[in-house]
C-alpha cells in the first residue's frame, strides 16, 4: 500500500493542529496509508517506508523550526546512502512571512534529492477554519496524487 508521512514540529500547538487537519485530509483517500509523527519522533526508517512526505513547521527566526531541520540533518546523508527519492509538500504556519522557511526546505530538500509535489502552502497569522481547511486539502491532494500514482 502507498502511503503518506507527515512529518511535524509545533511550540504553540498550532503547526500541530495544521498537521492533525493535512492527516485527516489524507485519510479521506481510500487506499493510503498515512502516518503522523512529531518530527523528534521520526528517522530515515520512516522515510524509507514512505511513498511521500508532508513537512509542517513553522517558521521560526526567518528559518526552518529547528526541530526540522534537526529531522532534515538526521536523515540526509542516511536517505542519499538508500537512494531515497521522494515527493514532498511543505506546510509553513508563520506570523507575518514564511518564505524564508519555505526557501531553505527547498534548498535542503533539493539536496536529498526529493521532488515537489504541490506548491508550499504558508499560513500566516493566527490559527482559523481557513487555515485547518487549505490543510485537510493539501493532505487530501497530496494523498490523492500519490494513490493516483502521479507522483
Ligand atoms: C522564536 C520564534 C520565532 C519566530 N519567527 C518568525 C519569523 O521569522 N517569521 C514569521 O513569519 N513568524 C515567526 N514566528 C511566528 C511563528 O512562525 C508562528 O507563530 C507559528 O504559527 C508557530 O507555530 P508553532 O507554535 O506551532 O510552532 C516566530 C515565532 C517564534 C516563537
Amino acid at each position: 500500500m502507498k502511503s503518506l508521512l507527515i512529518v511535524y514540529h509545533s511550540q504553540s500547538g498550532t503547526s500541530a493542529l495544521l498537521a492533525r487537519s493535512a492527516w485527516r485530509g489524507a485519510q479521506l483517500e481510500a487506499g493510503i496509508e498515512v502516518s503522523l509523527l512529531r518530527a523528534w519522533d521520526a528517522g530515515t526508517l520512516d522515510l524509507a517506508r514512505a511513498g511521500g512526505l508532508l513537512l509542517v513547521m513553522a517558521e521560526n527566526s526567518g528559518a526552518l523550526c529547528g526541530t526540522i531541520k534537526d529531522f532534515l540533518d538526521r536523515t540526509f546523508y542516511p536517505a542519499i546512502a538508500r537512494g531515497l527519492v521522494l515527493p514532498y509538500a511543505l506546510l509553513i504556519s508563520a506570523g507575518n512571512d514564511g518564505r524564508g522557511a519555505q526557501r531553505q526546505a527547498e534548498r535542503i530538500l533539493s539536496g536529498y534529492p526529493f521532488l515537489p509535489a504541490a506548491q508550499p502552502v504558508i499560513l500566516r497569522g493566527a490559527l482559523c477554519a481557513a487555515h485547518q481547511e487549505a490543510s485537510t486539502e493539501l493532505g487530501q491532494a497530496f494523498a490523492a496524487g500519490l494513490s493516483m500514482g502521479i507522483f
